[in-house]
């Protein structure tokens, strides 16, 4: 049985399609310093050549019917890294949150930021609020995790849920994190040969599946994505439980 379709057309819409086993996926992006510093540039060149990497695969993954991509930008822990290098990322990604709101009738897709915006500037934070609120009717959705630290969202969440006086449940804390409402990702693609989650959706991973590339983010080409979604149909999703062929 084909586990995935091969759109037989060569059409801009890709050639893998995917169906509701893979509804959500998510990229952990790393490897721009070592794909500038490979063409002895500094890191902040890698940084410009990721953003383009960013638009080139959301927009490949939503052409292949992949419905939420999450895509990890900026952890809570990339603070300690050269000022002149945050500062560029952080300019890279409010350029890109005014280009969302310029498009957004063109590209129909719903932002959601992951993380706490307050340390942004109050303009960068106010429009990422305006785009989630703009965008909020969309189905498709873009989350973009920004200032986010996966122990973090864990201490807040149980932090607003204790407040909350509500009984205390699996559903109840998920309600608290960033991602509430939201699916788990059903892939987490890391790029760049590095095999871990460096404080990524640590509850939200739970059966998530995992495909590490060496290809390093900038490098991120749609074929990239169609062998991490064949990979993705190639295995078993048990959570725990047996199936037929085990
Ligand atoms: C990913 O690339 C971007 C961010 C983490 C913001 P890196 O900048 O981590 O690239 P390497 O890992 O140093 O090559
Ligand atoms: C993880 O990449 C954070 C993001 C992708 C935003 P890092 O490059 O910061 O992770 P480590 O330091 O290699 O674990
Ligand atoms: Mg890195």
């Amino acid at each position: 049985m084909a586990l995935f379709s091969r759109n037989e057309k060569s059409s801009s819409e890709g050639r893998v399609k995917v169906d509701d086993r893979l509804r959500h996926i998510a990229f952990i992006l790393d490897g721009n310093g070592r794909w500038a510093r490979r063409r002895g540039m500094p890191r902040e060149f890698g940084h410009s050549e990721g953003a383009q990497a960013f638009k080139r695969i959301v927009r490949y993954c939503g052409d292949i019917g992949i419905k939420i991509v999450t895509v990890y930008a900026f952890s809570t822990e990339n603070w300690s890294r050269p000022k002149k290098e945050v500062d560029r990322i952080v300019s890279l990604l409010d350029e890109y949150i005014d280009g969302a709101e310029r498009e957004l009738t063109e590209n129909e897709i719903r932002y959601t930021f992951l993380g706490d915006r307050s340390v942004f500037s109050p303009e960068m934070a106010a429009r990422m609020t305006r785009l989630e609120e703009a965008s909020a009717h969309y189905e498709k959705r873009l989350n973009i995790a920004l200032n986010y630290g996966s122990r973090a969202e864990i201490v807040r969440a149980a932090a607003e849920l204790a407040a909350s006086g509500e009984p205390i449940t699996e559903e109840s804390f998920a309600s608290h994190l960033y991602t509430a409402g939201c699916p788990d990702p059903d892939l987490i693609v890391r790029t760049a040969n590095e095999r871990r989650l460096s404080n990524f959706l640590l509850w939200q991973a739970a059966y998530s599946e995992l495909y590490f590339t060496p290809t390093l983010w900038p490098d991120m080409q749609p074929e990239d994505v169609d062998r991490a979604v064949e990979d993705f149909y190639a295995r078993e999703r048990r959570f725990g439980g047996v199936t037929d062929s085990n």
